[in-house]
């Protein structure tokens, strides 16, 4: 992928989702997004906080079928959503606690998702390369997330 194709990404799901309200359908195109933009990636997608449950609940995505419910501080997901922070793994094998939804998962990015001030979800996405992301890509997917979160309610 080239620089431009990424650094886009932001600018693109913001135009894309203008005028558009509806939380599953704006998610599901950003994965779609994300899919057809991103090379060497096995699964894109969004998981949504549950206060009642204190879970993350699979929601919009592409690529395999996945964990459905991933407990908060659990996993990538669960730990960047703990700490609200995004969270860059090199290597998935390595990382305590991950979660393997598929086997071909090498790396991993999470990004949280905060609407209002108030962090609702992570988006997730998983490389079968070893270090697949970049400080450059999180720092993008970090703008696209921002952009996203303008186009989702709390
Ligand atoms: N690997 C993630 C679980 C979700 S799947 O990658 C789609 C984790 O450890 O949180």
């Amino acid at each position: 992928m080239t620089t431009t194709t990424l650094s886009i990404l932001p600018e693109q799901i913001d135009a894309l989702l203008t005028g558009e309200t509806n939380q599953v359908a704006n998610l599901a195109n950003a994965a779609a997004l994300l899919n057809q933009s991103l090379e060497d990636i096995n699964w894109v997608g969004f998981y949504l906080y549950d206060p009642a449950t204190d879970n993350l609940d699979l929601g919009p995505f592409q690529g395999n079928v996945a964990c459905m419910h991933i407990q908060n501080n659990q996993g990538v997901c669960g730990t960047a959503f703990y700490n609200n922070a995004p969270l860059r793994v090199a290597n998935v094998h390595e990382f305590k606690g991950h979660i393997a939804c598929d086997s071909a998962s090498n790396s991993e990015l999470v990004i949280p998702i905060n609407v209002n001030g108030k962090a609702i979800g992570v988006l997730d996405i998983d490389s079968p390369l070893l270090d697949r992301f970049s400080a450059t890509d999180e720092q993008v997917l970090s703008m696209f997330v921002t952009k996203l979160a303008k186009h989702l309610a709390s």
